[in-house]
C-alpha cells in the first residue's frame, strides 16, 4: 500500500488523512491516535490547541473514495457545537451539582442531529473512534462516546429488528447514555484520575457515583424512566450482581436501554486511556464482554457491538505468541476482522528472515502465527511494552510471552529500531 507519511501545519490538514503518529497533551496523555481517519470535527480540534503546530499523517486516497462511508465522516456532520455545548453541560453540573430541568431540554434538542446522524446514514462501522473534547475532560469524553456507542447499538438492533426504538426510544437512549456517569461530576478529580488502582475506600466512593448521579436527575420531569434507570442501574449486570444507586428497589428485569449502555461502558473504558489504564484494542475489548455475557451482559448487544466496531484498528500492534510483532497497515471495512499486517519486528530470531512481509491475520503463510496466537494489541510501541510488562505481572512467564526458543533478542525494520530498543530493551535483561 504506497502510503505518503508527510508532516502537515494544523491549518492544512484535510478530512480523511490519516495520522501517523499519536497526538498527546502537554501532560503526555493521548488525544488522537496514530492511525485515526482524521474529520473536520478532530482538525477543528487540533487547530485549537495551539501547542500543537504540525501533525505527521499518511496519505491514503483510497481511504475516502466514495461508498466507504465511515462514521467519522458521517459523524462529522454532527455541527461541532454540540459536542461544545454538551461539554458546557458536563461543566457546569460539576460547579453547581444540580441539573436542571431547563438543561434537559436543550441536551434532548442537542442529541437530535447525533441521532439522525446515526440513524440516516448507512451502517458504518466504528473506528479508531476519538472526538477531541475542549476541556480534556474524561467523564465528558466517555459519556460522548457511550452516547455514540449506545446509539448504534440500538440502530443495529432496529436493523436486525430486535427493537423498534421510536423517535422518543432514540432520545432517551441518547440522554440516559449521555447522563449515566454524571454522579462522575460530584467525585474528587484526585480519585477520578489516580494513577494505579483505587484502594478499598476509594473505590467506595468511586461506586457512589450512581447514587450521585441519580439523586441529581431523579426529580426532572423531562427525563424518562428509561433514562433514569441508565443512571441508576448502568452498573447492574444480568445476574444480579454489580450495584446501583442507593434508594433504588432492587431491579428484577433490566430494561433493553440499559442493557445497552452497560456493554457500550465497558466497551469504552477498556478501549479507552487513563491515568491507571492501558487502552485495550478493540479486539481484547470484545473478547472481555463476549465472556461476560449471558451471566453479565445480553449476548445480543455485546454480538451488534463486535459489528460495529473495527476490533483492529489502522496503525495498531500485535504480538502474537513466539514474539512476532505485527503492524495492522490496513483494513477492508468488507473483512473487517482480517486485517493486512506488515511484520514490523520478533523478540525471536526464528521470524527474523519474514521483516517486512504482509499478510492477512486470517490467512497467514506456512510457519507464521495468526488469530489463534494473538496475544496482546497495543496503539503504540510504549503501550504494547506495558502490557508485556503487565503480563509478567500476571505471572506469565517471558516465555509464554516470547517463545520457547533460546533465540531472544530484538530484530525489527530500519525504521523501528530505534522505537525497539527504547521500548522493548527490557526484555534483554530478563533474558
Ligand atoms: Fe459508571
Amino acid at each position: 500500500m504506497a502510503n505518503l507519511v508527510v508532516k502537515v501545519q494544523t491549518e492544512d490538514l484535510q478530512p480523511g488523512q490519516i495520522l501517523a503518529e499519536d497526538i498527546r497533551d502537554p501532560f503526555g496523555r493521548i488525544l488522537l491516535y496514530s492511525g485515526a481517519t482524521l474529520t473536520e470535527f478532530t482538525i477543528q480540534g487540533l487547530r485549537e490547541r495551539e501547542y500543537i503546530k504540525t501533525v505527521k499523517v499518511r496519505i491514503s486516497p483510497e481511504k475516502i473514495a466514495p461508498g466507504l462511508l465511515r462514521p467519522e465522516e458521517s459523524l462529522a456532520r454532527i455541527p461541532t457545537q454540540v459536542h461544545q455545548r454538551i461539554g458546557g453541560f458536563f461543566e457546569k453540573a460539576r460547579t453547581s451539582a444540580q441539573v436542571k430541568e431547563e438543561a434537559i431540554e436543550h441536551l434532548s434538542e442537542d442529541v437530535q442531529p447525533v441521532i439522525e446522524n446515526i440513524f440516516g446514514t448507512e451502517p458504518a462501522i466504528v473506528h479508531n473512534l476519538r472526538l477531541l473534547s475542549n476541556h480534556d475532560d474524561h467523564t465528558h469524553q466517555h459519556s460522548w462516546m457511550v452516547m455514540l456507542l449506545s446509539l448504534s447499538i440500538l440502530r443495529e438492533a432496529e436493523l436486525k429488528g430486535f427493537l423498534k426504538p421510536d423517535k422518543h426510544d432514540k432520545t432517551d437512549m441518547a440522554l440516559g447514555a449521555l447522563l449515566h456517569d454524571i454522579g462522575k461530576t460530584q467525585i474528587p478529580l484526585k480519585i477520578l484520575n489516580k494513577p494505579g488502582k483505587l484502594s478499598a475506600e476509594e473505590w467506595q466512593k468511586m461506586r457512589l457515583h450512581s447514587t450521585y448521579g441519580y439523586r441529581m436527575i431523579r426529580s426532572l420531569s423531562s427525563l424518562m424512566p428509561v433514562s433514569k434507570a441508565v443512571v441508576g442501574h448502568h452498573h447492574r449486570y444480568l445476574d444480579g450482581s454489580g450495584y446501583s444507586a442507593e434508594g433504588l428497589p432492587f431491579l428484577e428485569y433490566v430494561p433493553d436501554l440499559v442493557r445497552i449502555a452497560t456493554v457500550a461502558d465497558i466497551y469504552e473504558a477498556i478501549v479507552s486511556e487513563r491515568p491507571y489504564h492501558i487502552a485495550a484494542l478493540p479486539y481484547h475489548a470484545i473478547k472481555i464482554l463476549e465472556q461476560g455475557s449471558k451471566k453479565l451482559y445480553d449476548p445480543r448487544y455485546v454480538s451488534l457491538l463486535r459489528e460495529i466496531v473495527a476490533a483492529f484498528p489502522i496503525g495498531s500492534l500485535l504480538l502474537f505468541s513466539g514474539g512476532l510483532v505485527a503492524q495492522v497497515e490496513d483494513v477492508d471495512l468488507k473483512e473487517k476482522d482480517n486485517p493486512l499486517l506488515l511484520i514490523v519486528g520478533s523478540f525471536n530470531r526464528k521470524y527474523a528472515p519474514h521483516l517486512g512481509l504482509r499478510y492477512n491475520l486470517e490467512s497467514p503463510p506456512s510457519g507464521l502465527p495468526g488469530e489463534p496466537e494473538l496475544l496482546l494489541g497495543a496503539y503504540s510501541p510504549a503501550g504494547l511494552a506495558s502490557k508485556i510488562r503487565a503480563g509478567f505481572q500476571l505471572q506469565k512467564t517471558p516465555y509464554d510471552l516470547l517463545g520457547s526458543d533460546a533465540s531472544i533478542g530484538l530484530y525489527s525494520l530500519p525504521d523501528w529500531e530505534s522505537s525497539f530498543c527504547e521500548n522493548f530493551g527490557f526484555l534483554l535483561q530478563i533474558f
